[in-house]
């Protein structure tokens, strides 16, 4: 049986969703914090199973029976190592025999602060010794959209992007891959570095913005200090502030760019550009 967690999630759901086109659905398992979030699938005929990182000592019982685990890093930024290692252990103990983790691209050598949780938790699934396949997913395009909303409403995107170019793809195409490796029967150690085909400058981005809107919008290149700043000043949380500035700097200097086409050879189709998640996103 294969099991999902965060399955109530965007990623998770998509996994799922994909899962479903070949999988018989009591073959798989929705791993959920709040399980009354899963009761459209079950309704499907999936099956839930409640799984909360925090409770350590519940995580084995629920991965019972469980040939291959989707281990979706989780959201609680800054305090996920205690909830990642519980989950390893408990795949360790329900001897689950192949697990796939959603981790950073390029995380050992990123220059992204958010790379330290994945390292840990990619050395802790080696000490396991359980077969693991890292998926070291670039950002997601929905990511983008994020600031594309407030920027319509603005006129303009501050950040600290720089001429970096930022290879992301859709939550759909990173779903259909992490199913892809979740079924597949090789079930050896390995990595992939996970992007889309097609890459952008923010400055780009903010002009396709500003085409499909029709509405004049313009990119402020700022200090990653000053941008900082700004979000502050735009209400959003010290410490997410920095998160935000640190990765938008990282990706100035090319933390969230990769051009080997493994996601699309993985998935045997073209990667969604940014455009078309911005057209969905505005239709
Ligand atoms: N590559 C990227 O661009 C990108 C972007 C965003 C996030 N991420 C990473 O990828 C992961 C999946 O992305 P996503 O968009 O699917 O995120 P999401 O929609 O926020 O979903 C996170 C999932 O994790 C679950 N979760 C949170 N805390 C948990 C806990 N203590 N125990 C069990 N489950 C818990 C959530 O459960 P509830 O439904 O109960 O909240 C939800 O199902 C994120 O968690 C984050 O690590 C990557």
């Amino acid at each position: 049986m294969y099991a999902i967690t965060g399955a109530t999630g965007q990623l998770g759901r998509l996994v799922i969703q994909a899962l479903l086109k070949t999988v018989p659905p009591e073959q798989i398992v929705a791993l959920a914090r709040d399980p009354s979030k899963a009761t459209d699938l079950s309704e499907r005929g999936v099956i839930v199973r409640h799984f909360d990182y925090d409770q350590p000592d519940a995580l084995a019982p629920a991965l019972e029976n469980i040939r291959s685990l989707l281990f979706i890093s989780s959201s609680a930024l800054g305090a996920r190592l205690a909830q990642h290692r519980a989950v390893i252990k408990a795949a360790e103990a329900a001897n689950v025999e192949f697990v796939a983790y959603t981790s950073l691209l390029f995380a050992t050598s990123s220059s992204l602060n958010m790379a330290y949780e994945h390292v840990v938790t990619e050395g802790m699934l080696r000490d396991s010794g359980i077969p693991h396949a890292l998926l070291r997913n670039s950002f997601y395009n929905e990511v983008f959209l994020s600031i594309a909303a407030p920027a319509i409403q603005q006129g303009v995107i501050f950040g600290s992007w720089g001429q970096g170019r930022i290879a992301s793809a859709s939550c759909a195409d990173y779903a259909d891959a992490a199913a892809v490796v979740l079924t597949d029967q090789d079930r050896s150690t390995r990595t992939y570095e996970l992007a889309g085909d097609t890459a952008f400058t923010m400055a780009e981005f903010t002009a396709e913005l500003a085409r499909s809107t029709g509405k004049p919008i313009v990119y402020k290149d700022l200090p990653k200090a000053d941008y900082r700043a700004e979000l502050e000043r735009e209400g959003i949380p010290a410490a997410f502030a920095e998160i935000i500035a640190d990765n938008s700097a990282g990706s100035a200097k090319g933390a969230l760019y990769d051009n080997s086409h493994t996601l699309s050879r993985l998935i045997g189709r073209a990667t969604t550009p940014i455009a078309a998640t911005i057209s969905k996103f505005l239709s």
